[in-house]
């Protein structure tokens, strides 16, 4: 059979440097890059809820479109929510001002019971569909990272009812009812694990598993309960071939033990700096770290602090700049705009 030539497309800058190869330029994207921040995002969620943007392919297209139309990232992300899969899974939340309230807090064996794993292609088919029309919308070239939540924190939205300080209601299931604690996390790690699976089959490109919370459980325990979920999620995502980032927040106690998991790439918290996250990881691919409120800071502050990271991160075998956590909705867009021209600058000057 006669063979067609092919035009090679050179591997986008996001997607090389997950892999540890070379970039042409630093890359960059913005945890919750799509988000209140916007003024165009805050146009659209004055016509329609949260929950309906997460639900609506188009509406899910559109804002995550927003952030790449404006500042040109290397990278789009879903614009979804990590509680999204545990609705058809039986429990129910609502959003409001506080951020995300579950309809009934889990509280026992039979509520655990209640909850179910189901078919992600059955149930939360928008979340695919969502992910093909922002493929076919996207610049070429521009990659689209799908993400979850990781057990430990799905777990503690469950158990708490919402947010908290310190998740003292999750705690004191684990203290008092560990072996609740671990069937609650076996669930949710197939669940999220056949979730990834049917984004990065849907056309992701990467998937990020965000650990927010790994920070509220002793360490010890973070490697006994939720390192081994951790490490069977990863795993199970890596029969698709797609790169997948962990993002586990606490600090440099934690780093380790997420570097443990297997993932291709490490998210760093704003806590920890590059140099050091690398001297407790071992030379891989990492993502972060700039402090999010930097951006409510001067100009040259921001400048600075930007330019330190990226140094920092000159020493790492793939580097991909982030926030170390989520942009915060006071942040003005001169303050992202100076973000990325100064990482531009810096790849002008190193390649
Ligand atoms: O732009 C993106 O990063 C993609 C979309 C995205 C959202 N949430 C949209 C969102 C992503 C990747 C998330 C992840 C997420 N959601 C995490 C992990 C990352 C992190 O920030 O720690 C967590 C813990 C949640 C749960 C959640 N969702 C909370 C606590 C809240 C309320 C607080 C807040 O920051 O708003 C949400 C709501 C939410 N998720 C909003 C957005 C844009 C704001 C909703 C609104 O428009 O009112």
């Amino acid at each position: 059979m006669a063979e067609l030539p092919s035009v090679r497309r050179p591997e986008p800058p996001f997607l090389a440097a997950l892999r540890g190869r070379p970039t042409g330029q630093r890359p960059i994207w913005i945890m919750r890059q799509a988000g209140r921040y916007l003024p165009e995002y805050r146009a659209v969620r004055e016509r329609v809820s949260f929950r309906q943007l997460c639900r609506e392919p188009e509406l899910a297209c559109e804002v995550t479109l927003q952030p790449i139309r404006r500042f040109g990232f290397d990278a789009a992300i879903l614009f979804s929510d990590i509680l999204t899969p545990l609705e058809p899974m039986g429990a129910e939340f609502r959003f409001d001002e506080g951020g995300p309230r579950l309809e009934r807090p889990l509280r026992d064996e039979d509520d655990v019971d209640r909850l179910q794993v189901v078919d992600p292609r059955e149930e939360l088919g928008f979340v695919a569909d969502a992910i093909r029309l922002i493929k076919r919308s996207l610049p070429d070239g521009t990659p689209l990272i799908g993400f979850a939540g990781a057990p430990v924190t799905l777990a503690a939205y469950l158990v708490e009812g919402g947010g908290s300080q310190d998740f003292r209601r999750f705690k004191a299931m684990l203290y008092s009812r560990p072996d609740l604690v671990e069937r609650l996390l076996d669930l949710l790690a197939d669940q999220v694990g056949e979730h990834l699976v049917m984004q990065a089959e849907a056309g992701a490109d990467a998937v990020q598993l965000f650990d927010t919370w790994a920070g509220i459980l002793v360490p010890e325990d973070y490697r006994r309960l939720a390192l081994p979920r951790v490490r069977r999620i990863l795993e199970r995502v890596a029969e698709t071939g797609v790169p997948r980032i962990f993002f586990a927040r606490g600090g440099a106690s934690i780093l380790p033990l997420a570097a443990a998991a297997g993932a291709d790439a490490l998210g760093i918290d704003w806590t920890v700096g590059l140099d050091e996250a690398l001297r407790l990881v071992g030379r891989r691919p990492l993502q972060g770290n700039l402090d999010p409120l930097v951006l409510l800071g001067s100009q040259d502050e921001i400048r600075r602090r930007t330019r330190a990271v990226l140094r920092a991160g000159d020493a790492a075998p793939g580097h991909v700049f982030n926030l170390g956590h989520g942009i915060v909705p006071e942040t003005p867009i001169a303050a992202v705009e100076t973000l990325v021209a100064t990482v531009r600058e810096h790849g002008r000057e190193t390649s």
